[in-house]
């Protein structure tokens, strides 16, 4: 069965008073749209067709970042889920298989349940996606009879005995696309709110001797966002879901509730994560690496057996090969540190590469940035970079070579050489306690002047 997805993502989101359209709201470092066409390709979709509205250039480009084949459509004015559905008719002519239709504020529906929709597809022309909640609020009733759905009430429309009703309408619906717009044409603004309901469809179908039904999932995955605090609770299941995750895949977090993930974030087995450790997007860690508290790792790789921090930071285009050690205080960007090599107490390190077994002395920094332009640095193996080194770049040091302490490293370093680039140290003696005699002898002179 070919499947497409139509992802309506028009909506202005009022509520979370943003000048940021509300789908771009991040969750765990990717747009909540996003989140959203995760789980749509997971039925790996033959077009996908965002209806995009309010800030449509932003969230256009949000989706084709992410995948360039999505097509968007614009809806210029909010008049309803048939409406919005509606406008993706052009970007799916010619297709003839399944619609999907989902939310880009409705991030979290899992993989299992859209292949359960798929699968109840086989059995109905229509099938929606329905939650049974405690609480259901202003959500659209599910009037069911057996399997059978009668019809979809929007709050706004039911009486009380509908209201009662506490199986509500996700939203997501599934049918032959072809028939999904024939229907919708159908539709009318006949309601209490005045716009096209997506959810008419349902009657339009019986009306036409067409079936259909809904299927159940949990709450969790058809949660909606529509303020910050809405936002924020998502982001705590998201994180929540992802920690358990993590465990359950054999990687041990002494503290998981401290650990923040990214979307992407990909950890090997055994890794050890200690408390308070951030992964931005782009993250992967090798097997049996560990990474030290406080951390804060994004685009990067980290190879087996590298321990990281505490209080590092990996910026986008670290690369750690196997066993290397990045300690306190230490930031690497777009740097390859080469297998043993080490850089272990307050250093940058940007734009470079490491050779294997190198040592990089305390302080040690890369000067990539000349104020316009970014140079490299270029170390290679077993290397011997002393404190306090300034490499700047662009700039090479040979294999085997040495900085003393302290220099200012400014041309190529030969392979074998040692570079000193310092003043050199001149001892004059006892001038040291010549200076204090006179300073103190100063100070007891201003004393007695003030009284
Ligand atoms: C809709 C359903 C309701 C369901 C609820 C689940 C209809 C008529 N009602 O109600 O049964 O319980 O979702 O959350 O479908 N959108 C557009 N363009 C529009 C209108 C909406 O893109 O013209 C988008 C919104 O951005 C939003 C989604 O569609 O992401 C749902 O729209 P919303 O107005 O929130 O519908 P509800 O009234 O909540
Ligand atoms: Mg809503």
């Amino acid at each position: 069965m070919s499947i497409s997805l139509i992802v309506l993502a028009a909506g202005q989101g009022t509520r979370m008073k943003s000048d940021l359209p509300k789908v771009l709201h991040q969750i765990a470092g990717a747009p909540m749209l996003v989140h959203a066409l995760r789980a749509g390709s997971a039925l790996s979709p033959d077009r996908t067709v965002v209806v995009t509205g309010h800030g449509s250039e932003a969230v256009a480009a949000a989706a084709t970042d992410y995948d360039p084949d999505i097509l968007t459509a614009h809806q210029a004015t909010q008049d309803g889920t048939a409406h919005a559905v509606a406008q993706a008719e052009a970007a799916l002519a010619g297709y003839e298989g399944d619609a999907i239709v989902l939310y880009g504020d409705t991030p979290f529906i899992s993989e299992e349940t859209l292949h359960r929709m798929v699968e109840a597809r086989t059995r109905h022309d229509v099938v929606v996606l329905g939650f049974d909640t405690a609480d259901p609020g202003r959500y659209g009733r599910l009037v069911m009879s057996g399997d059978r759905l009668e019809k979809i009430v929007e709050f706004k429309d039911a009486d009380d005995s509908t209201r009662a009703i506490t199986f509500c309408n996700s939203g997501v619906i599934a049918a032959s696309a072809p028939m999904l717009f024939d229907l919708i044409r159908a539709v009318t603004k006949d309601n209490a709110a005045g716009e096209y309901y997506l959810t008419d469809i349902v009657g339009i179908a019986h009306d036409r001797g067409l079936s259909a039904t809904a299927i159940a999932c949990a709450e969790a995955e058809t949660m909606g966002i529509n303020s910050r605090a809405e936002l924020a609770v998502a982001e705590a299941a998201f994180q929540a879901r992802a920690r358990a995750a993590a465990l359950d895949d054999g990687i041990t977090l002494t503290a998981p509730e401290t650990v923040h993930f990214a979307y992407d974030t990909v950890l090997g087995r055994d890794t050890i994560v200690e408390p308070n450790v951030v992964f931005g997007p782009g993250v992967t860690v090798e097997s049996g690496a560990t990474i030290r508290a406080f951390s804060h790792l994004e685009g990067c790789h980290v190879s087996r057996g590298a321990i990281v921090g505490p209080y590092a930071r990996l910026r986008p285009g670290a690369e750690l090969a196997e066993d290397t050690r990045i300690g306190n205080f230490v930031e690497v960007k777009n740097a390859l540190i080469g297998e043993g090599a080490k850089v272990n107490h307050l250093s940058y390190i940007g734009d470079a590469s490491v050779g294997e077994a190198s040592n990089i002395g305390a302080g040690t920094i890369t000067c990539n940035y000349d104020g316009v332009m970014k140079h490299r640095t270029e170390i290679g193996a077993r290397v011997f970079v002393g404190s306090n080194t300034m490499l700047v770049a662009p700039v090479k040091l040979g294999d085997e070579s040495m900085t003393g302490s302290g220099s200012v490293i400014t041309s190529d370093v030969p392979e074998g050489a040692l570079a000193i680039a310092r003043s050199p140290q001149a001892n004059k003696p006892g001038m040291a306690r010549k200076l204090f005699e006179m300073l103190k002898s100063r100070r007891a002179k201003q004393a007695k002047e003030a009284g």
